[in-house]
């Protein structure tokens, strides 16, 4: 007889029924098997990455605990470096984050009861929706245009439901890499200051903009009464893992944010942010960012090549004009389905399957989504020649 003490029953929280992801989940424990061409993350490339200025984890005094809000050299310079993009804002409107992904929680937090009606685009960023389900919300979706939202959708959703917020990623939209032009921000603008709805705008990969000619504003720059939160990151321009992004609010709600931080996690590591804020200043800081682009370009224009030699005649896509991603719809007969990622997985290949990125229900089996900056050309390649066999021996009709 065992001697060990009965595992007590686990009582967990109703939310974490909410928890689940397994397709997310197999597939990013897939992408970092050796071996495996992973089209999946959101990794950028290494070798683009600028050189931070490290000096900073040398000195004690930034080793003790620091303010909630973040750095003054960092909230300054954030400031000053959003202010550059379009939106003008205080050095205090600017809480240091552990990544853009933190101040989706804070939201969904200080905005999501069970049940309230949040709108998204559709498709959306998966670990939003993750993290706005976990909270309880209703997500709720308006279709995704060329050049921004669907504009009727969108006004026939504010209007009959309300939702308490919009989630908006306005700069090479994760998936679908949609870059909106400067009338749709106008008009979305308009939109959310006449339901007076709160906006999220999301903007990892403003900085990662490889061909755009028209002002990127940032809607939350042209609102004139809805409230706003501004969420930004280091991940993608600099390096992921130093896990440092930064939120911008309307005063009215700073006080409220900066409480969930303390929180969380009291502030965010403030090595890395004397890092960021030095680099942000620095001389270097504009050469780096057209190296990253340059680097990018020539990346982008590698897929897009190696596509149009093996999923031409399998699915229609727009090669993206910033971002990280390209979003494929395929054409009739042809699904990106669970059978379809377990035959690629198996070939050591992986990919993120577009019903990620919707709501229940969504036609999302007719795309997928493929991210190039990891992969090397041969990769890309080898990769996609054998993605492109998994989907057409998986075809609906045989072709
Ligand atoms: C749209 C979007 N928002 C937020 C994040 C999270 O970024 P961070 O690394 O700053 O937490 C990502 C990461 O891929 C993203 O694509």
């Amino acid at each position: 007889m065992s001697c060990e003490p009965a595992l007590p029953a686990l009582r967990l929280a109703r939310r974490c029924d909410r928890l689940t992801s397994s397709l997310v989940r197999d597939i990013l424990a897939a992408a970092v098997q050796p071996g495996t061409i992973s089209f999946a993350g959101g990794l950028p490339a290494a070798d683009l990455m600028p050189a931070l200025p490290l000096a900073t984890l040398a000195d004690p005094a930034l080793w003790q605990y620091g303010s909630s809000e973040g750095e003054p050299a960092y909230r300054e310079a954030v400031a000053a470096w959003v202010g550059q993009g379009g939106l003008t804002i205080s050095p205090q409107q600017v809480l240091a984050l552990a990544g853009s992904q933190q101040g989706l929680d804070f939201a969904a937090k200080l905005l999501i009861d069970e049940g309230t009606p949040i709108l998204c685009e559709g498709p959306t960023y998966v670990a939003a929706l993750q993290t706005f389900q976990l909270f309880g919300a209703e997500v709720l979706c308006a279709p995704l245009a060329a050049d921004g939202p669907d504009l009727a959708a969108l006004e026939t959703l504010l209007a009959t439901r309300r939702p308490r917020a919009i989630y908006l990623i306005p700069c090479f939209q994760n998936p679908a890499g949609t870059c909106y032009s400067a009338e749709a921000r106008r008009a979305v603008a308009a939109l959310l200051d006449r339901y007076d709805t709160l906006l999220i705008e999301d903007e990892p990969y403003r900085h990662v903009s490889l061909d755009v000619d028209h002002p990127m504003t940032p809607v939350c720059a042209l609102l004139r009464r809805a409230p706003w939160i501004y969420l930004g990151s280091f991940s993608k321009i600099l390096w992921p893992g130093l896990r440092l992004g930064f939120l911008a609010a309307h005063p009215a709600l700073m006080p409220h944010l900066v409480r969930l931080k303390q929180a969380a996690d009291l502030h965010t590591q403030r090595p890395g942010q004397m890092a960021v804020a030095h680099w942000l200043a620095s001389a270097e800081r504009e050469a780096d960012l057209a190296r990253l682009r340059e680097g990018y370009r020539a990346r982008r224009d590698a897929m897009q090549a190696a596509l149009e030699r093996h999923f031409a005649t399998l699915a229609e896509w727009q090669p993206p004009r910033g971002g990280l991603f390209f979003w494929l719809r395929l054409r009739e007969g042809f699904e990106a389905t669970r059978a379809v990622l377990d035959a690629a997985l198996a070939q050591g290949v992986t990919f993120m399957p577009g019903e990620a990125f919707f709501v229940e229900g969504a036609d999302g089996h007719r795309f997928l989504r493929l991210n190039y900056s990891h992969a090397t050309p041969a990769q890309m390649e080898r990769g996609l020649a054998l993605l492109a066999a998994c989907i057409r021996a998986h075809a609906a009709v045989p072709a």
